[in-house]
């Protein structure tokens, strides 16, 4: 065997599988060719040891606490960049030069604007459906409305999607938040940056002048660039395995926010602040602890724990610092901060979360963040939504890019009767 084979024996044959690198990371044995060769499968429910493909955009070292994207660090993201830069980094590979920024930004900014059709679509919706049911509907319903650029073997009808879909999620989560409140939609304003654009969209009214905040604005913004993209997590494959078929971009962005609704995923920031309202105040927090460590309680500590870090996640602690910036600017506090605080230390000395190498994730503060900038918890998986769509659409266009790309078909081991006899139903 040499140095870059890997060999197995099974079903009496010995077969050797190429040990493929990439540029940082573990490696990976191809056992593309052991079916044809063993007649075997390989098994491995939930992926925990499968590499599902190539990728170029993000990087995570889960037991450093690494997050890399296009091979720059995820703190000095959220501290120097803007979210529209980070978008251009994902697409394109490389950080745009001034000029390249403005000109994407221009390109996102006038594709903001929704088919005014779709105004009508949101009015079907029942006021008080949660606001992920609607994207899940809405997103879906725009390869009815843009069926002009849903040739995916045409790079250009690929780039126009992917800055409709970038550009129009804002538009289309605010909206879906005004609905929700019995609020007239506000329109995009093209002087607004991306950010500022959709805390207008959200939160003003046409009675009144918007003014965005700053502070907020940057917040939000951080916000953004720490969702925008996170290798090959439940929602990305969703996508990644909706497009290998040749589903349309809108159809696969749409699977991708079905997938990222459940709590183990994107719905734990608004299962975290649940979990925060209930548990209340400091004094309350052993009996959640104990609940969480009880094999026969299925409650889980929300916002916490991860299939790939065995450490902090990158995106918790900035995630933590912007929680003060946001009470400083808008001069509010808000006690489940202190509770949080105390839930983290208090996990964090327990045994068994050190042991099983539990830490706060990225939702564990955002729902603070997010309740005090003002919106519902309803919307908080929304947000994440919104901004995991750039990282979405990166990586489906780098699948479809690929000349080698096949449809996504994993197999199983059957487990159900083997082969019978109908039985006619006057016999049963
Ligand atoms: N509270 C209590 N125990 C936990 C938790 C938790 N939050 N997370 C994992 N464990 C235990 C779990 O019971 C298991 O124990 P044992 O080995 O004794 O059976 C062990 O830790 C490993 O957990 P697992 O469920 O096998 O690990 P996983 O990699 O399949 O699941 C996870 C990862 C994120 C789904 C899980 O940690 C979890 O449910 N966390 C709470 C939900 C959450 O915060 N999700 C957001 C993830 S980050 C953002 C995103 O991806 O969208």
């Amino acid at each position: 065997m040499s140095e870059n084979q890997a060999s197995l024996t099974a079903g009496g044959n010995s077969v050797d599988m190429p040990i493929k690198s990439g540029t940082i990371g573990p490696d990976v044995i191809d056992i593309r060719k052991l079916y044809g060769q063993t007649g075997m499968f390989t098994y491995d429910p939930g992926f925990t040891s499968t590499a599902s493909c190539d990728s170029a955009i993000t990087y995570i070292d889960g037991d450093e606490g690494v997050l890399l994207h296009r091979g720059y660090p995820i703190g000095q993201l959220a501290e120097h960049s803007s979210f529209m830069e980070v978008s251009y980094l994902l697409l394109n590979g490389e950080l745009p030069s001034s000029q390249e920024l403005a000109d994407f930004s221009r390109t996102i900014t006038r594709h903001t604007m929704l088919h005014e059709q779709l105004a009508t679509f949101y009015r079907g919706f029942r006021r008080d459906a949660h606001p992920m049911a609607i994207m899940c509907g809405v997103v879906g319903a725009l390869s009815a409305f843009y069926h002009d650029s849903t040739d995916i073997a045409d790079p250009t009808h690929r780039k126009i999607s992917s800055h409709r879909l970038i550009a129009k999620m804002p538009t289309i989560a605010a909206m879906a938040y005004k609905y929700s409140v019995g609020q007239p939609f506000v329109y995009p304003d093209n002087k607004l940056s991306y950010t500022g654009n959709f805390l207008k969209m959200t939160f003003g009214v046409p009675a009144e002048e918007y003014e965005v905040i700053p502070a907020v604005e940057k917040a939000m913004d951080r916000i953004f660039i720490l969702h925008a993209d996170h290798e090959q997590n439940a929602s990305t494959s969703t996508v990644r395995l909706a497009g290998s078929s040749g589903a349309n971009p809108f159809a696969c962005i749409a699977a991708g926010i079905a997938c990222l609704w459940g709590p183990a995923h994107g719905g734990a920031n608004e299962a975290a602040l649940n979990m925060l309202k209930e548990i209340g105040t400091p004094d309350r927090i052993q009996h959640y602890i104990d609940r969480a460590k009880d094999k026969n309680d299925p409650f889980r500590l929300m916002g916490f724990g991860h299939r790939v870090y065995k450490n902090y996640d990158p995106r918790a602690t900035v995630m933590q610092s912007t929680v003060r910036e946001v009470f400083a600017a808008l001069n509010v506090q808000d006690p489940l901060f202190e509770t949080a605080l105390r839930l983290e230390e208090i996990a964090l000395s327990d045994p068994y979360f050190a042991e099983k190498k539990l830490f706060p994730n990225v939702d564990f503060y955002s729902g603070i963040i997010l309740s005090a900038i003002g919106f519902p918890t309803t919307m908080f998986t929304v947000l994440f939504a919104l901004a995991r769509t750039v990282g979405w659409v990166a990586q489906w266009n780098e699948m479809i890019s690929d000349p080698g790309q096949k449809i996504g078909r994993p197999r199983q081991l059957y487990t159900g009767p083997t082969a019978r006899d109908y039985v006619p139903l006057s016999d049963r």
